[in-house]
């Protein structure tokens, strides 16, 4: 396993993500589980946040109590399916800022391409959250992550729920200093580059598109 890579197989988690595989669960439930289990990555993802103390009085006496330091967080959707964990991460953080990029896959060469971007200000004084559901040839999430870079992120970890081993090795390779948390990785990609045995095309079954 590699250093940068966080596998949270939580039971809770697993369960739900067998739920949004099976074929038949309706968009609205997919999203609802995609929602639900965001909550439950995010714990994980948001595990190492700094904390400082506040004073502040019970009922019963004063103490010193832990919160947040206030670091300035930004979530990073990758579109579209990855609003699908973005609503889950914001329920959790809503202080965070919210940045998107747009990239769709070239059918052909499975190259990502953008059409969108637009991302908070002072990223380099943000821990970036980057969100993508699926991590599949990892071609869309690096060209994402590169995006995110060269407006000067320097802390950035990817949440995914989703995994090939072909995407967790494309991701390392170009983005080591990327910590990668994921609910699961599957067996491999088919020639599509859809992940196998997967959950099909999360963008699709969120809105119910083809
Ligand atoms: N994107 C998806 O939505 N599904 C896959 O299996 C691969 C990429």
């Amino acid at each position: 396993m590699q250093d940068n890579l966080t596998v949270v197989n939580h039971p809770l988690i697993l369960h739900k993500l067998t739920l949004m595989r099976d074929k038949n669960a309706p968009s609205a439930v997919f999203r609802q589980l995609l929602r639900e289990i965001s909550l439950l990555l995010g714990y994980e993802v948001l595990r190492d946040l700094p904390m400082t103390t506040r004073t502040i009085e019970t009922p019963i006496q004063e103490m010193e109590a832990p919160i947040l330091k206030g670091r300035k967080l930004a979530l990073v959707s990758i579109l579209r399916a990855g609003n699908g964990l973005l609503d889950g991460m914001l329920d959790l953080v809503p202080g965070a800022r919210v940045g998107h990029v747009g990239l769709y896959r070239d059918p052909k060469t499975l190259q990502a391409v953008e059409y969108y971007l637009k991302l908070p200000d002072h990223i380099d004084e943000r821990a970036v959250i980057a969100v993508d559901p699926m991590l599949a040839t990892g071609n869309s999430v690096s060209a994402a992550l590169n995006k995110i870079k060269l407006a000067g992120a320097k802390d950035i970890r990817l949440m995914c729920l989703l995994s090939a081993p072909e995407g967790i090795e494309a991701v390392a390779k170009a983005h080591p200093d990327v910590r990668v948390f994921t609910a699961a990785i599957d067996e491999r990609l088919n020639d599509h580059g859809y992940i196998v045995p997967g959950l099909g095309d999360a963008g699709d079954r969120m809105f119910g598109t083809k």
